[in-house]
């Protein structure tokens, strides 16, 4: 019995594959999608990842990662199985563990005796003993190892960790898995699995509050008149804050944030906290898509029915191709259900497939803007940063910006005779 299965070749699945392997780790990767398997074995990424592709090649090349179909397929000699499994939300907010159940059921009978389960899935306080009661076997050990993977900077975020958390009330399985990161310079903390899980949760919360408060700060420096990046220079200097995780923009998204922060809110409530303070986090974050449109409206000095507004940026941040939970397209479809006709371009978005159908979809940045009544720009990607603004001026019907993530030149959007909005800069 040697090496590693991972269970999921999703983001987290194919980056922890991977990375295994580049650590040097013999690594077999499983997902139920064949023609996922058969790229990923010919070496083609179907996501958008800063150096996956060639650490994927290069695991390929020396034959140290390879790709099957089915859990089963990979874990009859493995002495770790990965979870790396999809916890959508379900309709009543808590994670849906169904597909961990699946696995757990299909493989339980062939893992080998004296292997050890690490499940990277974000799951709810509870699962790593949930999946051990599935498991029914006294020689199989079960660790919650949770993911602290940023789309975009994953390989990065996994190589270069901050930390590595590990659960478990097995202290030879811990010492285990933190053997397979030797090759990581960075503290582990080990820690008892209900403890794990609730790190994975208290993370992505904190992170998501610290972004929906300095959003309303922008607010308040709007109001007050305060500069924003003034205030967050000086307040990120205090080490007890941090300066990460401090640009405002339209609300925060993406695959995890939203899910986990109603999971960790309906967790409580099962458990028999309120936690009101995050459902006021939430809360803040719906109102910022709605306050970014009525900065649009204010921009446009008129009712948004009829307009043409531009979008420039789609994906729920700059540098990856996922517009699961996107705040640019929640804000699209308010401005839509204010009359707006919408026209938008993103570097990393090549068709309508996953878009709404008020959404007409432009080649670039020219394109979009042509005939405009505004554009707002909803993801930092640097294409927008760095475009000719004084020529894509005489593209538009009126040369209107609302600048949703602070990502221009104030001053230089302003000599240049735009009318121009951000997040509370002066
Ligand atoms: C997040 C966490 O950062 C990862 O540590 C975690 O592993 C991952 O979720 C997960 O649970 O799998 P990710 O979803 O890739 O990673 O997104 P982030 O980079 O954290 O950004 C989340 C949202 O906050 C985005 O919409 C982003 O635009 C927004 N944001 C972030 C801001 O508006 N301002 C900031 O300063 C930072």
């Amino acid at each position: 019995m040697s090496g590693v299965a991972v269970i999921g070749a999703g983001y987290v699945g194919l980056t922890t594959a991977t990375c295994l392997a580049h650590l040097g780790h013999t690594v077999i990767c499983a997902d139920i999608d064949e023609k996922k398997v058969d790229a990923l074995n010919k070496g083609e990424v179907p996501i958008h990842e800063t150096r996956l592709p060639e650490l994927l090649r290069d695991g390929l090349s020396q034959q140290t990662l390879k790709f099957v179909v089915g859990a089963r397929q990979a874990v009859t000699d493995s002495e770790f199985v990965f979870l790396c499994l999809p916890t959508p939300q379900s309709d009543d907010g808590r994670a849906d563990i169904s597909a961990i159940s699946q696995v757990i059921e299909e493989i339980r009978e062939i893992i080998p005796a004296g292997s050890t389960i690490v499940n990277k899935s974000t799951t709810p306080v509870g699962t790593n003993a949930a999946i051990q009661s599935l498991v029914r076997r006294g020689d199989v050990a079960v660790v919650s190892n949770p993911e602290f993977l940023r789309e975009g900077v994953a390989v990065t975020d996994f190589l270069q960790p901050d930390r590595i958390v590990i659960g478990s009330t097995d202290p030879e399985a811990a010492q285990k898995v933190s053997g397979l990161y030797n090759a990581v310079d960075a503290p582990i903390i080990t820690v008892d699995p209900l403890s794990a899980e609730t790190i994975k949760y208290a993370t992505n919360s904190f992170l998501a509050t610290k972004v929906s408060f300095v959003n309303a700060l922008a607010a308040v420096c709007e109001a007050v008149g305060a500069d924003i990046e003034s205030v967050i220079r000086g307040l990120g200097a205090d080490q007890r804050i941090g300066s990460r995780f401090l640009q405002p923009g339209p609300g925060w998204g993406g695959s995890c944030f939203p899910k986990d922060m109603q999971a960790l809110v309906r967790m409580a409530d099962d458990a028999g906290y309120q936690f009101d303070l995050l459902r006021a986090v939430i809360e803040a974050n719906e109102q910022q898509f709605a306050r970014v449109v009525s900065k649009v409206e204010r921009l446009v000095g008129d009712k948004l029915g009829g307009a043409k507004i531009s979008l420039l940026g789609l994906t729920f941040k700059a540098h990856t191709d996922d517009l699961r939970n996107s705040p640019a397209l929640e804000v699209a479809k308010l401005l839509s259900s204010e009359g707006a006709r919408l026209i938008a371009y993103d570097p990393m978005v090549e068709s309508n497939s996953g878009l709404p159908t008020e959404i007409e979809l432009a080649q670039n940045i020219e394109q979009a803007l042509t005939g405009s009544d505004a554009v707002v720009i909803l993801t930092e990607w640097p294409e927008f940063t760095r475009a000719n603004w004084g020529a894509l001026r005489d593209f538009m019907n009126a040369p209107r910006v609302l600048d949703a993530r602070n990502a221009l030149d104030r001053r230089a959007m302003l000599d240049l005779g735009f009318q121009y909005d951000d997040l509370g800069r002066i």
